[in-house]
């Protein structure tokens, strides 16, 4: 199949390989007509007016809502909170659940695999509380290494990514995230990664709260997903003080809305919420099987084509099981921004640098790595293509 025919930017530019996936998807030509439907047809604020207008700008904007609920497997529309990104949903839970819940001493697990992400927040709240951030280690596989011991009863929370978004890994969270609610812990996955490349369901993973960015799967900039189990958002206070988020304010006092509106504080991204849902539709329209096998062949094949140049070593898992499209390498004598700045001459988009992952290089004994990120849109020629200017990269600094 040629999914490129569905993304405009390989019309406009035919010479372009997109391998930065990663960082941020390309967005299909439904994604595109949903943002200048909505500003043709629909441009209102939301949930404060009473004209015809709002009142069908609203219903757009709750109408993603269930999209997002249904897309990851949530029970009640009211646990689905609107962000800027998944770095707010993280900084959210942070400072709201985090500050009203968490103590000096409390544990917080996370993994060296986090993005800085899902690590900056809990340094803050360390700063702020005198908690305890502690990390499990990664095996050659990126796995987490994980019998039990690490999680005890001082353990109060556990962040952990989904998918890596340097190793590509996939890892398993189940007996963690058990584990964890034996000890009456509370678990957030950071869903950036892994929502592109693998069906979510939250009901059944059993987490507490999930976040993940609109951009990342193929919709737009500046909106993000907090899921919340609906007894914790309720319990937690708000995030942000401001309009759309209270029921009353009196001089000395104000009392918040209900979840999610209480999370949502000021005027959102409105236009970015209508048409994350045509994403989500687009996705479902294809459907994570075929995308998973798309993803799944060209990662088989881009492993292997790596593997046979020598001078290259891949940084993590080696095969494609336990493991998304993400594939990350070094080769020898050359610098991976040397890398991605010789594949950009030959159009190549591919990531280089320690990808918001500095704990993960330091672990790894690397100052940076070079990524490149496969989705279902991308094709046996673009990893072709990829190699033989690796070669031709490789040749000349060396
Ligand atoms: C695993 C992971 N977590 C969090 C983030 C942060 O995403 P955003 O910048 O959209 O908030 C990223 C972005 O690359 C990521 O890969």
């Amino acid at each position: 199949m040629d999914y490129k025919k569905d993304f405009p930017i390989f019309k406009q530019r035919p010479e372009l390989v997109y391998l930065d996936n990663a960082a941020t998807s390309q967005k299909p030509q439904a994604v595109l007509d949903s943002e200048k439907n909505y500003y043709e047809r629909l441009n209102s604020n939301v949930h404060r007016g009473a004209h015809f207008l709002a009142e069908e700008a609203t219903i757009a904007y709750e109408g993603t809502r269930q999209a997002v609920a249904d897309f990851i497997g949530a029970g009640k529309t009211n646990e689905i909170v609107f962000t800027r990104n998944a770095t707010e949903g993280i900084n959210l839970v942070a400072r709201s659940y985090g500050d009203e819940f968490l103590n000096e001493g409390d544990e917080v697990l996370l993994s060296k695999m986090e993005h800085h992400s899902n690590i900056v927040p809990w340094l803050q709240l360390k700063e702020r509380k005198g908690i305890v951030v502690k990390y499990l280690d990664i095996d050659d596989d990126g796995q987490f290494v994980f019998d039990g011991s690490q999680i005890t009863s001082k353990t109060k929370f556990v962040s952990l990514t989904g998918m890596s978004n340097i190793l590509g890994s996939i890892p398993n969270l189940k007996p963690i995230i058990e584990a964890a609610h034996e000890k009456g812990a509370k678990v957030l996955i950071d869903a950036c990664q892994l929502a592109v490349h693998s069906p979510i369901d939250v009901q059944e993973l059993d987490v507490d709260f999930l976040v993940l960015s609109a951009h990342k799967i193929y919709g737009p900039t500046g909106v993000g997903v907090l899921y919340g189990k609906e007894e914790l958002l309720k319990q937690m206070p708000p995030f942000m003080g401001g309009g759309e988020m209270i029921q009353e304010v009196f001089e000395d006092h104000f009392s918040p809305a209900e979840i999610p509106h209480k999370f949502e504080a000021g005027t959102p991204n409105i236009a970015g919420v209508v048409v994350m849902k045509a994403a989500i539709d687009y996705i479902s329209k294809i459907g994570f099987d075929q995308i998973q096998k798309e993803e799944h062949e060209l990662t088989e094949y881009a492993l292997e084509k790596l593997k046979s140049l020598p001078y290259l070593s891949l940084v993590g898992p080696k095969t494609s099981k336990n493991r998304g499209s993400v594939i990350s390498f070094t080769i020898k004598g050359v610098h991976p921004h040397d890398i991605a700045e010789g594949l950009s001459q030959s159009n190549i988009c591919i990531r280089s640098g320690q990808h918001c992952g500095q704990i993960l290089m330091d672990y790894c004994d690397l100052s940076a790595t070079a990524r490149i990120s496969l989705a279902f849109y991308n094709t046996k020629s673009d990893v072709d293509k990829t190699v033989k200017a690796l070669e031709e990269i490789y040749q000349y600094f060396n």
